[in-house]
Formats: C-alpha cells, sequence, structure tokens
C-alpha cells in the first residue's frame, strides 16, 4: 500500500482500482503523503472564505438535504440586499478576503438583483473576491454575475453516479448539472465542485470514480464532506458517511491534484470535533466558516448538528485563526486563487 501511495505521490495518478484499494485500506501513510503534497505545491497558508449563507429558500428536492422544498419544518428567510452586503462588510473588516453567497435554489434573487450586491460588495475596501453558491442558472445569468465582479462558482457535482443522481434528485438532471459547470468554465469563473460521501447505495468504486471525473475536469476547488443524515428528508435512515472515508477521499484528492485549493470542509468536523484540523492535515488547504449571523444560522440546516450555530461570525474567526496557528499553519492574506 505504501508502495502505490507513493507512486501517487510523485505522479499523482492513479487508476480505478488503485484508488478503490486505497479506500478500502487503513494506511496512515496516505495523510502524511497528502500533507506533504499540500505543503509543497499550496503552502503551510490556509485561505479563508467567509460563508453568507443569504437564503434557504429552495426549490429543488435533493432527498439528502434539510433545506429540501418538501421539508415543512425548516422556518424559511431571505436576507435583504443591505443585509448581505453589512454582513459582507464586516467579514471584511475581520480579514476575510474571500466572500462566498450561498443559497438554497431561491429564484426571489434574481441574475440582476445579485449582480447589484455583488457590485456593491465590490466596492468595499479592500475589494474582496467574490464565490457564488446558488445552484444552477442560465448561462445568460451566470453571464450577468460574472459581469457584475463574481470571481468563482461553487457547484458539488454531488455524485458522478448517474443512476444514485437521478434517485436522489427526483426532478433534477445530471447533464444540466454537467452543462452549467461547462457554462461557468467558459465564463472564466474559477470553479468549484466536489461531492459527498456515503451516500445510501454509492459503493467505493463509484467515490472513486467521483475522484478521477475531478481531474479530469480539473476543477480548481474540490469540496468533500460526509453526508449526515436529516431527520425531516427521505434519507433520514440511512447510516450517513463516515470521517475517515471523507478524509481518505481529500487526501487522494490532493495526491492526484497537488494544486487545487481544497476546504476543510464543515461537516467533518459535525463528525469530530477536531474535523477541520486533521483535513487541514490530510490534504486541506481552505476553511469556509460561518459569517451569517444570529438566528439564520440555525435555520440554514442542511443537516443536524451543524457547527458553530450559537457563535457570531467575529467568535468564528477567532476560532479559526487559533486552531490554524496551533497547528503551525499561517491564514494567508491574499484572495487565494488557485495557484498554477
Ligand atoms: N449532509 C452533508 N452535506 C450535505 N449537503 C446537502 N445535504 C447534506 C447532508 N445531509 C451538501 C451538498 C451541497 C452542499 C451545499 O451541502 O453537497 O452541495
Ligand atoms: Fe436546495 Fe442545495 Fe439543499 Fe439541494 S442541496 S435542496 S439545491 S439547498
Ligand atoms: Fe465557529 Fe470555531 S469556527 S466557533
Amino acid at each position: 500500500m505504501k508502495e502505490l501511495i507513493e507512486k501517487a505521490k510523485n505522479t499523482h495518478t492513479l487508476s480505478l482500482d488503485e484508488i478503490v484499494n486505497i479506500l478500502e485500506s487503513n494506511e496512515d501513510y496516505l495523510y502524511t503523503a497528502a500533507d506533504s503534497v499540500r505543503k509543497q505545491y499550496v503552502g503551510d497558508e490556509v485561505h479563508l472564505r467567509a460563508l453568507i449563507e443569504f437564503s434557504n429558500i429552495c426549490r429543488c428536492n435533493c432527498y439528502y438535504c434539510g433545506l429540501r422544498c418538501e421539508n415543512p419544518n425548516t422556518e424559511r428567510y431571505r436576507l435583504s440586499g443591505d443585509e448581505i452586503l453589512d454582513l459582507a462588510g464586516k467579514a471584511i473588516s475581520y480579514g476575510y478576503r474571500t466572500i462566498v453567497m450561498q443559497s438554497g435554489e431561491d429564484p426571489f434573487f434574481t441574475a440582476n438583483y445579485l449582480a447589484g450586491i455583488i457590485k456593491e460588495i465590490k466596492k468595499l475596501e479592500p475589494s474582496p473576491a467574490i464565490t457564488l453558491s446558488i445552484g444552477e442558472r442560465s448561462f445568460e445569468d451566470y453571464k450577468i454575475l460574472k459581469e457584475a465582479g463574481a470571481d468563482r462558482f461553487l457547484l458539488r457535482i454531488e455524485t458522478t453516479d448517474q443512476e444514485l443522481y437521478k434517485n436522489l434528485h427526483p426532478h433534477m438532471d445530471f447533464e444540466n448539472r454537467v452543462r452549467c459547470r461547462k457554462d461557468l468554465k467558459s465564463l472564466g469563473y474559477e470553479l468549484g465542485t466536489g461531492s459527498l460521501v456515503g451516500l445510501p447505495d454509492q459503493t467505493l468504486e463509484s467515490i472513486a470514480k467521483d475522484i478521477l471525473f475531478f481531474k479530469e475536469i480539473s476543477a480548481d476547488m474540490i469540496g468533500v464532506g460526509p453526508f449526515i443524515p436529516h431527520k425531516d428528508t427521505p434519507l433520514k435512515d440511512a447510516s450517513g458517511g463516515t470521517f475517515d472515508l471523507a478524509r481518505k477521499v481529500i487526501a487522494i484528492v490532493r495526491l492526484l491534484m497537488p494544486d487545487i485549493n481544497i476546504p476543510a470542509t464543515t461537516a467533518m468536523e459535525t463528525l469530530n470535533p477536531e474535523g477541520r484540523i486533521i483535513a487541514l492535515q490530510s490534504g486541506a488547504n481552505v476553511v469556509m466558516p460561518n459569517a451569517t449571523e444570529g438566528d439564520y444560522r440555525k435555520k440554514y440546516e442542511i443537516y443536524p448538528g451543524k457547527i458553530c450555530i450559537n457563535d457570531s461570525p467575529a467568535q468564528c474567526r477567532n476560532c479559526i485563526e487559533n486552531k490554524i496557528k496551533s497547528i503551525g499553519r499561517t491564514i494567508s492574506k491574499d484572495k487565494g486563487f488557485r495557484r498554477k
């Protein structure tokens, strides 16, 4: 196993079978190797992205997600443009250089309305990078948002297993998601994608194919997190993903894609109190602390047990800085685009 990991560390390639073998094994050298590739290619700096959860209204019905439209128990909210701008301004004052605007697929926020907010955020000093995480839109919408100043876009593919995708997203279309990714790339966005690990009926081979897909499309950022079952969803009795499996996927992604950005996802920390720090030592180099205020954090319940629901943006900023410094890493002062 060590030789195989060593090979991946040096050549950044693995076959499907080799990835499955690594996923089946329990070899700590995987994390050592991923950590050393991370250090060599993207260094010790950790990029922080301030996450603003600006609407939990969603027209989709993804079977794993607490925000799905058919969940009547979620108390819905929408922030106003002014509230979003205010949170962005505070995040910048705490030193963040990237603002991530995340929401459900909420049609209320038309591209033109969002474009107005983006332009205002861009005028703040120092002007931040803006990442959007708002789901599937038309080419025209993506174009308006890009022209307004959006720099990056997060759209996880969730799973490349089309059968599984169809089962989990009854009214959605895998092909449209692929189309979105291509449109975003052609418009010049930095593109983040990623997947859920531990979905019902998801095999290790299926996860290995996800990893090869990430490499094939040369994504700039890959976010991987464990699936955590939510009581108000059809998957409430599923067993969910494990911390270890998600950690292995992160490490393999780092071996295969040495120069990309990889977040230590919040869902990792839900399953393990040191989850993000362990992920940062297993290949990850990005953290996305919550910059939403008050009650909204609780209401943005994609999965249960979300961390930081009673903390303020300032507390999270402080907390994560201390954690990062405690493992000898530093916080980046630049916008943290992919290093090529
Ligand atoms: N557990 C973990 N992650 C989830 N997501 C949605 N539902 C869950 C869940 N139950 C993830 C999806 C989505 C991201 C915003 O949240 O991967 O892309
Ligand atoms: Fe909506 Fe995203 Fe949840 Fe799907 S995962 S229901 S698109 S918020
Ligand atoms: Fe929110 Fe630690 S990151 S309190």
